[in-house]
């Protein structure tokens, strides 16, 4: 599958990757390299990466506890403090063997440790595949906020060896599938079409479904690194998506969702958002809704749930002087970004999922 080297960091697929990754070593000539996992992927992702690599000298292997709970400033330390002790210097490679929680904390240490060092990503589950681990975005939460400390950084490469998705659990896979569906939402309709035509009985034609939304992101992040304008689209869904998925968590009275599960839910309410006020075709709307049925269980929502959820609007790190901006659809691939909405509308969106879904 052909690479991807448009964008900031190059992109290699399957087999590939592992030859890029053998020649980086031989021409960077790294004093060390350091590969961070979690616990999940260490027992199953790293066998198959130590496999595909003869590596010159012996890597270290650090091993961080598995979920987002973790991707937080101590994380953090205590990594750097194993860097200290293994005497890593500037010169090391660090790989980074996971979900976006790894790519992301990983990112996020090599770019600090001693004013920064390289790092490659590999990503093990389809979010961070398609999504986290593309486009230099690094970093750990902090407090109740998330992604609230951390840099733009790139590493040397990414490498998407869908392999590792065998032992990802299945509503891991559902849940980063919804970044592949917004990504369909967001670029063109014969994305749009492939998406809707994926057969997950079979998986056939995951990895160039995978690869083609690579691409779209990537494409995005290039024209809009620093996210001032275009990259705003990547957030479709995430505004109302984001503050179910943060109420999720933190309401006692509803089960936790899963990111892309919440994503789900918010692009049903924000494309009828679209609908009602920029004539995004119904049709669309109603198939992405077919598409949502068949991936997702319905979300039940508690009493009083949207007032909650609002005020987790309100703290969206997105906003602006105290508006909540949407990132709204014309059409397939047609784009509005930063607009406000009436409650009373967000109400009615979120009537129409309850009822309608
Ligand atoms: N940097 C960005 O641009 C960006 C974009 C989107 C999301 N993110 C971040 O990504 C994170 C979510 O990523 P995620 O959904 O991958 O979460 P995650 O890293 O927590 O992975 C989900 C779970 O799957 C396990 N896992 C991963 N790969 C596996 C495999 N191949 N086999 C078995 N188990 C495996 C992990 O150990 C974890 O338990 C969030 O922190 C989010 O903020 C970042
Ligand atoms: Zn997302």
């Amino acid at each position: 599958m052909q690479a991807i080297t448009s964008g900031a960091a190059p992109v290699y697929f399957n087999e590939q990757i592992y030859s890029e990754i053998t020649r980086y070593i031989e021409q960077y000539s790294p004093s060390s390299v350091v590969i961070l996992t979690d616990d999940n992927t260490y027992a199953d992702c790293l066998p198959l990466l130590l496999d595909q690599i003869n590596f010159p000298m012996e890597p270290n292997i650090l091993v961080m506890p598995a979920g987002e709970a973790f991707k937080t400033m101590e994380v953090t330390v205590s990594i750097i403090d194993e860097l200290s002790n293994l005497l890593t210097d500037r010169k090391a490679l660090m790989i980074n063997l996971g979900g976006g929680v790894v790519t992301d904390l990983g990112g996020f240490v090599a770019s600090i440790y001693k004013r920064g060092i390289t790092y490659i990503n590999l990503p093990t589950s389809l979010l961070a595949m398609v999504d986290a681990s593309v486009g230099g975005k690094t970093g750990v939460d902090h407090g109740m906020l998330k992604n609230q400390i951390g840099v733009i950084n790139n590493g040397a490469m990414v490498g998407v060896d869908i392999d590792y998705l065998a032992t990802l659990p299945e509503n891991q896979m559902r849940s980063g599938f919804a970044e592949i569906i917004k990504h369909g939402l967001i670029s063109n309709k014969d994305y749009w079409s492939a998406v809707r035509n994926f057969d997950p009985g079979t998986m056939e034609g995951l990895d160039v479904l995978i690869r083609d939304s690579v691409v779209i992101k990537s494409d995005v992040v290039l024209e809009d690194p620093t996210e001032k304008g275009l990259r705003k689209i990547l957030n479709f869904g995430h505004t109302l998506g984001h503050a179910i998925e943060t109420y999720s968590l933190e309401s006692d009275v509803m089960d936790d969702l899963l990111h892309g599960e919440a994503i789900a839910v918010g692009m049903v309410m924000e494309t009828y958002l679209s609908v009602k006020r920029f004539g995004f075709p119904e049709s669309s709307l109603y198939d992405l809704m077919n598409l949502v049925r068949s991936y997702y269980r319905k979300v039940s929502f508690p009493e009083n749930a949207l007032e909650e959820i609002n005020t987790y609007m309100l703290h969206d790190k997105k906003n602006v002087g105290g508006r909540v901006n949407f990132v709204l659809l014309e059409d397939i691939g047609v784009h509005k970004i930063d607009q406000t909405i009436d409650p009373e509308l967000i109400k009615e969106a979120f009537e129409f999922y309850v009822n309608e879904v």
